[in-house]
Order: C-alpha cells, then sequence, then structure tokens
C-alpha cells in the first residue's frame, strides 16, 4: 500500500508538472497519500510559485522542502487541487475528512478548476458509506447535530480528544448506506447535513466531486475522468 501511494502521488506530480508556470499555485490536500504527492512534487518546486495548504500538517510539510506557502485569501486561481480520499465511487464522488482537514480541504477544492484525486485501490468502492461519514461540528451544537444524525438513519460517535484545525469537534457517523436511489444518496445527503445549524461541513464532496482520479493499481496508475 505504501508503495502504491507512493506511485500515485509520483504519478499526480507528472501530471501536472505540463500545466505548471512561474506563477502558478498548486491546491494541496491531506493525508498519506497527498504527503507522497508533496514529496515527489518537490522535485518541480523550480517549475512553479508556491502551494495552498488544507491544513497545518501539510503546510508544515511542504515549508520543510522549501516550497513556499500562500494564504488563500491571497490567490484569486488555482489550476489543481490535488488530495486523497476515505472512500470513492465511480462518480467520482468522496467521503473525506478521515484525518480531520475536511473543512479547508473543502474550501480550496471550491477554488481549484481541477480535483485530481490520488488514491489506491482500496479506496475505490461501489456504495460509499462503510468509511464513516466525518461531520465537522461547532461544539455546542454537539448533541443536537448527532441527534440528527440519528434520524437521518446514521449513528454517529464523537472522534474522542481531537479538535479541528479551526477549534471545532468531529462526529464519525456510521451505517450510511449512499446508493444512489437511497434518502442518504451522497448529494442529497451532502446538502441536508450541511443545512444543520451548527454544522461547519461534512466530508461528502458529491455536489463538487473529483475531475480526475489517479488510482493505484497492482497493474500500474490508472486515470479515470468524470
Ligand atoms: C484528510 O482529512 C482526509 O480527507 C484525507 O484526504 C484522507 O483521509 C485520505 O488519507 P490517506 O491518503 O492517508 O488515506
Amino acid at each position: 500500500s505504501d508503495q502504491l501511494k507512493a506511485a500515485v502521488g509520483k504519478a499526480a506530480a507528472e501530471y501536472i508538472k505540463p500545466h505548471l508556470e512561474t506563477d502558478s499555485i498548486i491546491g494541496v490536500g491531506t493525508g498519506s497519500t497527498a504527503n507522497c504527492f508533496i514529496d515527489a512534487l518537490a522535485e518541480f518546486k523550480h517549475f512553479f510559485d508556491g502551494a495552498v495548504a488544507s491544513s497545518e500538517a501539510t503546510s508544515e510539510r511542504l515549508k520543510s522542502h522549501g516550497i513556499p506557502v500562500y494564504d488563500l485569501n491571497s490567490v484569486v486561481e488555482l489550476e489543481f487541487y490535488v488530495d486523497g480520499a476515505d472512500e470513492i465511487n465511480h462518480q467520482l464522488e468522496m467521503i473525506k475528512g478521515g484525518g480531520g482537514a475536511l473543512t479547508r480541504e473543502k474550501i480550496v477544492a471550491a477554488v481549484a478548476k481541477e480535483f485530481v484525486c490520488v488514491a489506491d485501490e482500496s479506496k475505490l468502492v461501489e456504495v460509499m458509506g462503510k468509511f464513516p461519514l466525518p461531520v465537522e461540528v461547532i461544539p455546542m451544537a454537539r448533541s443536537y447535530v448527532a441527534r440528527e444524525m440519528v434520524k437521518l438513519g446514521g449513528d454517529p460517535v464523537l472522534r474522542q480528544g481531537f479538535v479541528t484545525d479551526n477549534g471545532n469537534v468531529i462526529l464519525d457517523v456510521h451505517h450510511f448506506q449512499m446508493a444512489p436511489e437511497a434518502k442518504t444518496a451522497p448529494k442529497l445527503l451532502e446538502e441536508n447535513v450541511n443545512q444543520l445549524t451548527g454544522v461547519v461541513t461534512n466530508g461528502l464532496f458529491a455536489i463538487r466531486p473529483a475531475d480526475t482520479l489517479l488510482l493505484a493499481t497492482q497493474e500500474g496508475v490508472k486515470t479515470i475522468k468524470a
């Protein structure tokens, strides 16, 4: 699995390389696969300007390679956002946030023209929901949002001892079945959870799925377009 992550990280750096300009800024995600991308991207650091990071951890790793990190508010255009996923389906809808960085990830992804998901084949599923859905919640709304998750058919578990980069808590919601015809189909569920007062964001990336999936398999890295 480590080898697959390294392979797909390298493939992502090569995928964006032909598009790099000296003033390009790259959006960079969080997690072990994104880390492999950062390490591969560092080889090309003289061909672009810098990066926007989706977490403190990613920011530190970029800086350790000498890649300048910009505040998103000082950046008008991002050609690419490269990030991993916890689950991805064939429509390139994803569950993210296993690492707890979902809100910043969604914000950087929203700005980017092309979302490139980097994943090994274990992440590709027919129906999402085996991986619990992370929901970032303002601390005082925790119990209210948990009760609402139960009404939607989920089984929320507070992520113990964890505070997000934004000072909030995470509910990991188990047992959502995200089949296309279900009431908890990905786009619908993303919308309904986001509408609850106290929810900052949830880990479904279905309204804005990935544009490109680079999937590491035993037979090599496959490029899949939405
Ligand atoms: C971070 O919050 C997540 O969205 C990550 O993108 C996700 O957990 C994938 O991480 P790995 O590449 O470590 O599996």
